[in-house]
């Protein structure tokens, strides 16, 4: 077995430290954890330990690492050319892929942005969206509100903090932020007092309506997370909401931003999360497995509507003044072709049936354990959340650490997994075998007894 010299890795390590800033990661307490090489859905460390890769590197990854396909593919492109500018020139691979998602996409998605992130995506869908009130015939320059949910997450840069809603990470920046109208989350496992989960649908969007009726001539569009709020703590949303979402706003003259940066690409079971329940958003923001997990690529698709409010001359200045240096770079496209190429050739979603009735099994074991208050699952993701007590859901307080406990106990037994505070992630890529996801589930499990032992 390769290993590195371990005077170079403990020079690694303190470089790490000290040199390298991690992203939502408090640097006074960082231990590093340095990945050198993968195979497949496993992660090697400088010190040859091997490490199962339980949230798809950050919900990325789709058919493993170093896939043969896809690793050719960007071999293939760099032998033409690495980067392109997309800002007035263009290269044939990323035109192909632009085609390839407009065929695969909900219908009326026919025109493809590209940026890098999770948040540019999301970032041009807001300024797209406020733009267009302004251009189309006739104008309504009211419209420059957006709604979005409790808890929503959707990136980083300061426009999708403004429509975020986790206290923790975007409260210290509220006062940078827009005003967003922000209703509460539909979440089955905390309903509101006095409503039924089985009511939840009916209840979320008659809010949503009140909220829409009074003020949708100052709503540019509503932002969501199709069928599962992610980093909410994988908060699965109640059959129909999403669909009567789409009814509502289009009812309401309110554009629909669907945010699949998470649960897009095959994650739920269909290739995008909308196709569950038909709804075509007016955007559609794609990026994390767009490339496999391999490259930053990121795309906001949106319709011939849209699309229509920002031609004219030059001189009209209806042009979108957004764009990014590497949006939509030709390495990126190339992984992302051969990435829906796999999708077919290897019959991913056909094959992921029994991987999610698997999953299914397994949660439905843990959530025998007694600190377990909910297990929930949508596709092949599921989040698992840890409560001092199951009859009153009391959670346990955050700075217990109780899901990084959890996690440290899988990472002991080889298996890698990142918690969203007291919600355990099992979030694999979509190409994992049964027998290691048993060994992820195994290792959760035994990490919930050993960190909730105490009570
Ligand atoms: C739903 C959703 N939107 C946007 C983002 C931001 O993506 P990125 O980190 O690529 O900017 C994320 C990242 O987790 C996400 O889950």
């Amino acid at each position: 077995m390769h290993c590195m010299d371990e005077t170079l890795a403990r020079q690694l390590a303190a470089w790490d430290r000290t040199l390298v800033w991690h992203p939502f990661t408090q640097m006074a307490e960082y231990e590093p954890l340095i990945i050198e090489r993968a195979e497949g859905c496993t992660l090697i460390d400088i010190h040859g330990r091997r490490y199962l890769d339980g949230v798809s590197s950050l919900w990325c990854n789709v058919h493993g690492h170093r896939h043969p396909r896809i690793d050719e593919a960007i071999r293939r492109q760099l032998q033409q050319v690495a980067h392109v500018t997309l800002l007035g020139v263009s290269n044939p691979t990323t035109i192909r892929l632009a085609r390839r998602l407009v065929e695969l996409a909900p219908p009326g998605l026919n025109h493809v942005f590209f940026s890098d992130d999770g948040a540019t995506a999301v970032e041009a869908a807001l300024k797209m969206a406020f733009q267009y009130w302004r251009q189309r015939t006739p104008p309504q320059p009211g419209k420059k509100l957006y709604v979005a949910l409790g808890d929503a997450y959707h990136g980083d840069t300061l426009g999708s903090v403004s429509v975020g809603g986790v206290e923790r990470f975007h409260a210290m920046f509220r006062p940078l932020l827009f005003e967003t109208i922000r209703l509460p989350a539909p979440n089955p496992y905390r309903p509101p007092p006095g409503v039924d989960a089985a009511d939840l649908a009916r209840h979320s969007l008659q809010q949503l309506e009140a909220v829409l009726a009074e003020h949708h001539h100052r709503i540019a569009a509503m932002v969501i997370e199709p069928l599962v709020q992610a980093a909410a703590g994988m908060i699965v949303h109640p059959p129909g909401y999403l669909r009567g979402v789409r009814e509502l706003t289009r009812r309401w003259g309110v554009l629909l931003i669907a945010d699949e940066v998470a649960v897009g690409m095959g994650r739920t079971g269909k290739m995008f999360a909308c196709q569950h329940e038909e709804v075509s958003p007016d955007f559609l923001c794609l990026a994390k497995g767009l490339t496999g997990g391999y490259l930053p690529l990121a795309a906001t698709l949106t319709t011939d509507e849209v699309w229509q409010a920002f031609l004219g001359t030059y001189a009209e200045s209806k042009t979108f003044f957004h764009g990014h240096t590497y949006a939509g770079n030709p390495l990126g496209a190339a992984a992302a072709l051969a990435t829906l190429e796999v999708f077919e050739e290897e019959r991913t979603l056909q094959r992921l049936g029994p991987k999610m009735a698997r999953l299914a099994e397994h949660l439905r074991r843990i959530a025998q354990l007694e600190h377990v208050g909910d297990v929930r699952q949508c596709g092949f993701l599921a989040g698992i959340e840890l409560v001092r007590d199951r009859t009153t859901k009391e959670p346990y307080p955050w700075a217990e650490r109780r899901g990084w406990r959890v996690c440290d106990h899988a990472r002991a037994e080889g298996v890698l997994l990142r918690p969203l505070g007291n919600v355990i992630v099992i979030m694999p890529p979509l190409a994992i075998t049964l027998e290691e996801l048993d060994r992820i589930a195994g290792a959760v499990e035994r990490g919930i007894v050993a960190a909730t032992r105490d009570g």
